[in-house]
């Protein structure tokens, strides 16, 4: 979980701004005759339809003067004060305050509590905002009911007058039960997947799937496309290092079988960890939905009789089962058609030491020795890594960072349009900074409370 990271803190001009709109907005949505009043005219509007439809029945049971979960939010939604507690108001949550998210910011369906919360598909945010509303059910509000309250307040959540077509309502799924697997490639290629599983409320979990792919001979894939299920933080392809014969690299997990990395009590369940000191890099999204080709004549080989470990991990915070599932097609080229194979980048340090309780920052050099086009970079850190950076160091000595990455559970794989060449002599250089909060040192390993320091790339 990135709790508590410093994430998209608002800077002090957009917090002036900001309340010099509320001010507006509010002034504007004031009038005294209709504030609240079921019978008024405002009755009829966006916002009282929200009241009506999603507030009344699904959160004052709750939300309501008095009760246990309304003191705890301070937050009460019934029709005479819900408007007034929404919009513009900060949230009580921490977490939320600090990215500056308000309970219902006007215009900003991404900085408002309200919309988050009622989003039982965590998938399109990673902040943790604490639980989903209606808490403690088994049924979410509708899709359309998700998207009514979206657009409301992407129109600047009047308290009165009509702003969202009703017609968005007429979606009503459940959030969970709109998604649509996959389908396999119909050119050649083949599809690797995460078979459904389920996630507990409140829990996250993180697993792998060893697949064998059984190919006779080398493939050439020319394009990797990826779709999970909503609430996902990422999905992780893994080749394996066959350079490293010791233990326990000189074994593979049981092909098709779930690997939880935790237990059930929460404790790291290391024998299915193992694999991961092995791991090489194969493909990589964080978002649900992904594509990634390689230019024309490009192909990335993977050897006859590969593996791949298939990884990703859920965080379920709705109040029931999130079904987690995953799915990679691979598309493959004759080799007659391939002019350039790509392979792999794998630069790793692995003697690096961090003392406990500070800062370190550790440099890496990593020389070329053979002309190498750069399509691509991605990096690998633990939890202390704080970041990673990695720049192109050409043999004149001047330095220019080509990659930078501050979230260590979602590194971004940074595509460049231009591929970037370097010469025998030019270097890759990382530069990684870790905050060690321990009070042990720390060094590489494969456990999540061990560092890693990898760049991993494509490369030919
Ligand atoms: C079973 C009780 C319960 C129900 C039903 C419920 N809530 Fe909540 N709500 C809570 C509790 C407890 C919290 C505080 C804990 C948290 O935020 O995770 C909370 C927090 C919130 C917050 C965050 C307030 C803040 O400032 O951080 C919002 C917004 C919210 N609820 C909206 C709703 C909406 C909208 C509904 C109906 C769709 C709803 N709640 C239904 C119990 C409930």
């Amino acid at each position: 979980m990135k709790t508590g990271r410093p994430g998209q803190r608002r800077t002090p001009f957009r917090r002036i701004a900001l309340f010099t709109l509320l001010g507006i907005a509010s002034a504007c949505g004031g009038d005294a005759a209709t504030d609240g009043s079921p019978s008024s005219a405002a009755a009829n509007g966006t916002f009282a339809r929200i009241q009506r439809d999603i507030l009344d029945p699904s959160c004052v049971s709750c939300h309501r003067a008095g009760d246990a979960s309304a003191r705890q939010s301070q937050l009460v939604l019934t029709s005479d004060s819900a408007y007034q507690q929404l919009v513009g108001i900060a949230s009580v949550q921490q977490i939320a305050r600090s990215d500056g998210v308000a309970r219902v910011k006007p215009f900003r369906a991404d900085s408002s509590l309200l919309y988050h919360k009622l989003a039982w598909v965590p998938g399109h945010h990673s902040r943790d905002y604490g639980q989903l509303m209606p808490m403690g059910t088994t049924k979410g509000v509708t899709a359309g009911q998700l998207e009514y309250v979206r657009r409301w307040i992407e129109a600047g959540a009047p308290r009165s007058g009509h702003v969202v077509d009703t017609a968005v309502l007429a979606d009503v799924r459940l959030q969970s039960a709109s998604f649509t697997p996959l389908s396999a490639p119909t050119a050649a290629g083949l599809q690797l997947k995460v078979d459904s599983f389920a996630v507990s409320p409140g829990s996250e979990r993180e697993l792998f799937v060893y697949r064998r792919v059984g190919n006779a001979s080398d493939l050439y894939v020319t394009r990797i496309q990826s779709r999970m299920r909503p609430g996902s933080h990422h999905l992780l392809l893994y080749t394996f290092d066959e350079s490293r014969t010791a233990f326990p690299c000189n074994l593979r997990p049981t092909a098709n079988v779930v690997r939880d990395i935790r237990n059930t009590d929460g404790s790291l369940n290391i024998v299915n960890m193992l694999p991961m000191a092995c791991h090489v890099y194969f493909a990589g999204a964080m978002t649900q939905e992904f594509d990634y080709r390689f230019p024309p004549g490009v192909a990335l080989r993977l050897p006859a009789n590969t593996s791949l470990d298939f990884n990703v991990h859920y965080v379920n915070r709705a109040p029931i089962d999130l079904p987690g599932e995953a799915f990679a097609n691979l598309y493959t080229a004759d080799r007659a058609q391939v002019q350039t194979v790509a392979r792999t980048l794998n630069l790793a340090n692995t003697s690096f030491s961090l003392p406990p309780k500070q800062r370190t920052t550790v440099r890496t050099v990593f020389p070329m020795s053979v002309r190498t086009t750069v399509l691509g970079l991605t990096s690998h850190m633990h939890s202390m890594g704080e970041r990673y950076e990695i720049r192109v160091r050409r043999a004149n000595g001047t330095e220019t960072t080509v990659y930078v990455n501050t979230d260590w559970e979602h590194p971004d794989f940074t595509n460049f349009d231009t591929p970037i060449v370097l010469q025998p002599g030019d270097a890759l250089v990382s530069v990684v900074t870790w905050n060690n909060v321990t009070n042990r040192t720390i060094g590489f390993g494969l456990l999540s409370s061990d560092e890693m320091n990898i760049i991993f790339g494509y490369a030919y």
